[in-house]
């Protein structure tokens, strides 16, 4: 395992499961002191136990939530190298049964949330010339049927990642996405089991926007957490606005 991040100071939300999770081990695998931030509790403190970190309870949809984060993350960690956004949810439904409540929890949670934590963070990314890696979604780039809000949700992500890289790259901090498609995680599990979205949904999905490398297993956590790596570190100390995308090929057409 190369070691790119001994004694990085890593904010990471997200990370109870799923992508979070993978990539705190990733970087914690690498050398990172970690602290997460997620509504999950629970699953946040197992996960920051067993890497020596230490979890917050923290809601995206609260942007006060974003501050307080912040200034617990520096409590712990005397700073912030490092700040990953990768907390999310996942909203499936045809564009016109879009509730304005499902609407607003989506962009609650994934638009807002990073938003207002890297507006929280700047000060002290800017202090140790840092940088920021937020996961989007393929869906962001190019319609994925029925997820239309989602998929809103996640090209705002982008347009933040690339608004902050503008405005920051003065003081020498970078801001990076990445764009899965398809991720074998609990999210993608309830998604394909329905989780309540009427099933009908999936038919009418089939066969549009499909990954067209075949001939393999869908991406894993582990393999964006390794994305996420690359871009948080100095090997990709040129990189600011940019959108790694890891799907497949599904936006290829
Ligand atoms: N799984 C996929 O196919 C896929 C594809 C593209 C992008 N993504 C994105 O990757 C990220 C991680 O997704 P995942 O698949 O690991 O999902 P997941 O459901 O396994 O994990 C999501 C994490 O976010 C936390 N979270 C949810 N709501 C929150 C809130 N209000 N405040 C704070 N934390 C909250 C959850 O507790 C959980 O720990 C999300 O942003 C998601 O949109 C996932």
């Amino acid at each position: 395992m190369i070691h790119r991040f001994a004694g990085k100071r890593v904010l990471l939300t997200g990370g109870a499961s799923g992508i979070g999770r993978a990539t705190a081990e990733r970087f914690a695998a690498e050398g990172a002191r970690i602290v997460i931030g997620d509504v999950d509790l629970e699953g946040a403190s197992t996960v920051a136990q067993s890497l020596g970190g230490k979890a917050f309870s923290y809601d995206a949809r609260d942007p006060a939530a974003a501050g307080g984060l912040v200034t617990e993350a520096v409590e712990v960690l005397g700073g912030i190298d490092i700040l990953l956004n990768v907390a999310g949810i996942m909203t499936w439904g045809r564009f016109e049964e879009t509730s304005p409540q499902a609407w607003q929890r989506t962009m609650d949670i994934n638009l807002s949330g990073p938003f207002f934590l890297i507006q929280a963070s700047i000060p002290h990314l800017k202090a140790s010339k840092g940088n920021v890696v937020s996961v989007a979604s393929a869906g962001g780039l190019h319609p994925v049927y029925g997820t239309s809000a989602y998929g809103v949700s996640k090209a705002g992500v982008i347009a933040i990642t690339q608004s902050a890289a503008l405005e920051f790259a003065r003081f020498g901090v970078r801001a990076n996405a990445v764009a899965p498609g398809g991720v074998a995680t609990p999210m993608h599990e309830k998604s394909s089991a329905g989780g309540g979205v009427d099933p009908a949904i999936f038919a009418e999905a089939a066969g549009r926007n499909m990954p067209k490398l075949t001939d393999r297993p869908a991406c894993t956590p582990e393999e964006v957490a390794a994305a996420i790596a690359y871009l948080a570190s100095d090997e990709a100390r040129y990189a600011t606005g940019t959108v790694l995308v890891l799907d497949g090929g599904q936006i290829t057409g």
